[in-house]
């Protein structure tokens, strides 16, 4: 196979550099099938580890970075993939600690491996990425716990973000009222255009008393933590649940026990990475490709060439971008 692009990240002291280089199969980690890539994304996570930011990122040696890709089997050594498959994979330790999809070629071991779901092109599967798989977990987790569209509002936090903006859309689709907790105050029309009833400024949340506030919530999805969760789990109601996906705010969550015992509140994790198994990830795929499939899906996409994807990172830590990067990487 000849040589192939992928955006590489380096460790050098204190410093993190990404660059463009033309690498070969021998230069990749190893698995069982390789994969032409058509698209990537960008997640929070893949900007985190283009900044060096948390322990995502791998140091030595250096790492194609991307945690998402979706494309066509090249070859395979394993029977349940042929040449011509269309393919998604997403997290393990793609990107982190396996070079992943910011190249024109990935190889991965075959149990990474989703087939495209019927409904969604190559494209679809990446405007939806991680994030929409994350969203649409989150929706079914809550909805096993007993969210309902006539138990009242439910509130999305990081609401222009990918996980944020796909929630919003697959929850107003399930005919749920929506409630957008946003910190960027001109995204109202996006954000109601996605299918939020209502916006909330995150700067003009309501203040509470200190260890419980008004019962607002019949289900919240957080992408947040710190003091925006904080602030939601005192407004839950009784035997309603809030689904933790993210940590763009802070990794603590400042809280006291009354809203559990009181009130019955569930804080649901939501992991999409190797803890999700694999017959769990192809059902939700099914799903985004069926009845949670976002109706948005073209609106939220930024679409991006592959040449200039070192210059979104910024953006996204600055949280100066609504929806999702989506990386053309066979431009
Ligand atoms: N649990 C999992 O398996 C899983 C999977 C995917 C993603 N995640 C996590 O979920 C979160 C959202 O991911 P994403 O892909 O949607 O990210 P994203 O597209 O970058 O969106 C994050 C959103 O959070 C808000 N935000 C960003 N920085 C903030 C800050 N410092 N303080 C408060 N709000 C901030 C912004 O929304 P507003 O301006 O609208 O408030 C931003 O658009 C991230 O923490 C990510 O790591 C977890």
């Amino acid at each position: 196979m000849d040589s192939f692009k992928a955006l590489r990240t380096y460790t050098e002291g204190s410093a993190v550099t990404q660059r463009f280089e033309q690498l070969s199969l021998e230069d990749i980690d190893e698995g069982d099938v390789v994969i032409r890539t058509a698209y990537s994304s960008v997640n929070y996570k893949d900007a985190m580890a283009a900044h060096g930011l948390g322990r995502n990122i791998r140091p030595h040696p250096p790492c194609v970075g991307g945690v998402d890709m979706s494309g066509v089997v090249e070859s395979s050594e394993d029977e349940r993939f042929g040449p011509g498959d269309p393919v998604i994979v997403t997290n393990y330790a793609l990107g982190v600690d396996h070079d992943g999809g910011y190249s024109e070629i990935v190889r991965v071991p075959a149990d990474w491996i989703v087939p495209l779901p019927d409904g969604l092109g190559l494209r679809e599967a990446m405007i939806l990425g991680s994030a929409g798989l994350c969203a649409a977990l989150a929706v079914e987790r809550l909805e096993q716990n007993g969210m309902a569209p006539g138990n009242g509002p439910v509130a999305v936090t990081g609401a222009t973000g990918g996980v944020g903006s796909f929630a919003i859309d697959i929850l107003a689709g399930l005919g749920y009222q929506v409630t957008a907790i946003t910190g960027k105050a001109d995204q109202s029309a996006y954000l109601k255009g996605l299918g939020a009833s209502d916006i909330l400024l995150r700067s003009e949340l309501p203040r509470q008393r200190r260890f419980l506030g008004d019962t607002l919530w019949a289900g919240a999805v957080d992408n947040l933590g710190g003091a925006t969760l904080s602030w939601l789990t005192k407004a839950m109601q009784p035997h309603s649940a809030v689904a933790l996906c993210g940590l763009a705010e802070s990794t603590h969550v400042p809280v006291t026990v009354m809203p559990f015992i009181l009130r019955a509140v569930d804080y649901l994790g939501i992991n999409i990475s190797s803890a999700m198994d694999m017959p769990l990830r192809r059902h939700i795929w099914d799903r985004l490709a069926t009845d949670l499939k976002p109706a948005q899906l073209q609106s939220v996409a930024r679409m991006t060439p592959f040449d200039d994807l070192p210059t979104v990172f910024d953006s996204v830590i600055e949280s100066k971008m609504t929806g999702r990067i989506v990386v053309e990487v066979d431009g």
